[in-house]
């Protein structure tokens, strides 16, 4: 055993419905002995996704669920403390793993998912959001998969969410005019006056028909989703002749215990010779290289606009999961769990 302990917040009882902070407990435990091969991270940030809404339920997502009882899985950055294996992990130096919300996270050589080592000079959030697998999602769900031309319309929804904002950005670079929906004042301001959107919606307080309509009168090209449900179904309805509508997330049904209501609006992709399609990052791994490569340059630039909501201690990772889904932050939500 190692002399350190390690304090980590497990899930105590599955979410119905919304996630809400008694869903979790805090336990504390020895960091165990390093085998072969293995190294220790002492976590710095955590970065708080949608998908960890995901592992909560029995069944997962893309991951088996997480276990009663067991640390909760998510995507964190920490440094090398204690090594077994100093070739590939070297005291010192920065990885982005699934860490867990723990104190501390034991390696090992090889892993799945890869681990990443974050590149010397890199501040280490940017790496749980534009330099990582929040910007590389925007990256392909634009480039590989949405294809915005010059001149064409381009909607993303959660347009202040880490892949919306980027998102937007990237299909403005492509020459496209970019409408933002997204849930607040504040969200719809910064994504217009920081980040270039030509237009955004407040799905909370107006009309998103009739503002799409003034908006786009002669309809969307593009439909970059991350909301899913209502909010799919009444943008069908406004598409353009060979429009495409990219299903990234549906963030609004993933408290559901049933299966969302069947959209209503699906023959307008006939009518309009238009095509639906989804995507998952991880197919996209071969390109990883380069988005990555491709997004350091954009922000360096300053082409790349990216915002953080920190919120500071371990013991406040779940409040954190509950204000992602309230929508009540703006910018990549991390939390810090040890100094820098
Ligand atoms: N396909 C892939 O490979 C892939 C990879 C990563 C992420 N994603 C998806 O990309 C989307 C954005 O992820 P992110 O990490 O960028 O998110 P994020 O920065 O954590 O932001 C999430 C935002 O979603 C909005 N939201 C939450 N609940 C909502 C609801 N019920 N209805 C409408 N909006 C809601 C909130 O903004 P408002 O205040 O505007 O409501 C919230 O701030 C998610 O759907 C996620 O699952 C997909």
């Amino acid at each position: 055993m190692s002399t350190r302990r390690n304090r980590q917040i497990v899930l105590a009882r599955r979410p119905v419905g919304a996630v809400s902070a008694d869903c979790f407990d805090v336990a504390e435990c020895e960091v165990p002995s390093l085998d072969d091969g293995e190294a220790l991270l002492e976590v710095r940030y955590l970065g708080i996704d949608p998908t960890i809404r995901g592992w909560l339920d029995e069944r997962g997502n893309y991951m088996p669920g997480v276990a009663i009882g067991e640390c909760v899985r998510s995507n964190g950055v920490g440094i090398v403390v204690e090594t077994n294996n100093p070739r590939e992990y070297p005291l010192g130096r920065a990885f982005m793993h699934l860490t867990g919300w723990q104190q501390y996270c034991v390696v090992q050589a090889n892993p799945f998912p890869p681990i990443t080592m974050v590149p010397e000079g890199v501040q280490l959030t940017d790496v749980l959001g534009a330099l990582g697998h929040i910007g590389i999602t925007a990256y392909v769900g634009v480039l590989r998969v949405a294809c915005p031309q010059p001149g064409e319309t381009f909607v993303v929804s959660a347009a202040a969410s880490g892949v919306g904002s980027i998102a937007g950005q990237i299909a403005k670079m492509q020459g496209a005019s970019v409408i933002g929906i997204a849930g607040s004042a504040p969200k719809c301001l910064w994504v217009v006056e920081e980040l270039g959107f030509d237009a955004c919606i407040d799905y909370k307080t107006e009309d998103v028909a009739a503002r799409l309509k003034e908006l786009v009168p002669a309809g969307v090209d593009v439909f970059f989703d991350n909301v899913g449900g209502e909010l799919l179904d009444l943008v069908l309805r406004r598409l353009a002749l060979r429009a495409r509508v990219v299903l990234c997330g549906d963030i609004s049904t993933y408290d559901n215990d049933t299966p969302a209501p069947a959209l209503r609006n699906v023959r307008y992709l006939m009518g309009k010779r238009a095509r639906m399609e989804g995507f998952n990052t991880l197919d996209h791994w071969d390109h990883y290289p380069e988005a990555a490569a491709q997004l350091a340059v954009w922000l360096a630039e300053g082409k790349l606009h990216t915002r953080e909501h920190i919120l500071d201690g371990l013991d406040r990772a779940p409040e954190a999961l509950v204000r992602l889904f309230r929508g009540d932050h703006l910018g990549k939500l991390v939390v810090q769990v040890s100094d820098d």
